[in-house]
């Protein structure tokens, strides 16, 4: 139980690293929080027009997840990664050092997903991908890929990943009420589209 405890705090503080709102603060842009939707995460990143800062924070995003994971599948086994994998996501989107307002968790759940299933991660980013080169529309993209997840993981892993993956998918729909709003109502921006204004 101990192990278990371990790695889901572990996991929570991994993920509530903010680093799009460090990296924006470091390369001089200053609070991303204040930037286009105000998310912390790699797509507002972008929306600076620093296309390597955005690329590195997804990577990173999606490394603490993924090394959460990975790090309590080695020490604990398949049930601590899961519970990693959940407090990453939950650390990411309810960070302590931020008020518990922090991001959307769509790096973060790729990298966790390809943690725990390489090709449940693999089968997210593509799914991903293509609405995104469909449509133009990260969040768009994002809830197609973490809608079908948990679907795809339970045909290809069971019911363990597809658990995990629906979590996933609950919580990142709920953190992306706003987007929803913006998509039904036809406004929601798309990639590389004209810069946003502050939030
Ligand atoms: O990664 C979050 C993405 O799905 C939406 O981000 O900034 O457009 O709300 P944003």
């Amino acid at each position: 139980a101990l192990v278990l405890a371990a790695a889901a705090l572990g996991g929570y503080l991994l993920g509530s690293i903010p680093f799009g709102l460090v990296l924006a603060r470091l390369a001089g842009y200053g609070d991303i929080r204040k930037i286009g939707s105000g998310n912390i995460g790699a797509t507002n990143v972008l929306r600076t027009g620093n296309k390597p800062l955005a690329l590195a924070t997804l990577l990173l995003d999606s490394g603490k997840g993924g090394i959460a994971t990975l790090l309590a599948l080695w020490l604990g086994g398949q049930e601590s990664a899961l519970l990693a994998a959940g407090g990453s996501m939950l650390g990411h989107a309810f960070p302590v050092w931020l008020g518990f307002k922090g991001g959307k968790g769509v790096a973060t759940a790729l990298g966790v997903l390809l943690a725990i299933s390489w090709p449940v991660g693999l089968f997210a980013c593509g799914m991903w991908l293509l609405t995104a080169v469909v449509f133009r529309i990260s969040s768009l993209s994002a809830l197609v890929a973490l809608a079908l997840s948990p679907l795809f993981g339970w045909w290809w892993s069971g019911p363990a990943v597809a658990g995990l993956a629906a979590f996933i998918a609950v919580l990142v729909f709920v953190r992306h009420k706003d987007n929803i709003t913006r998509l039904l109502a036809g406004t929601e921006p798309r990639i590389g589209g004209k810069k946003a204004e502050a939030a």
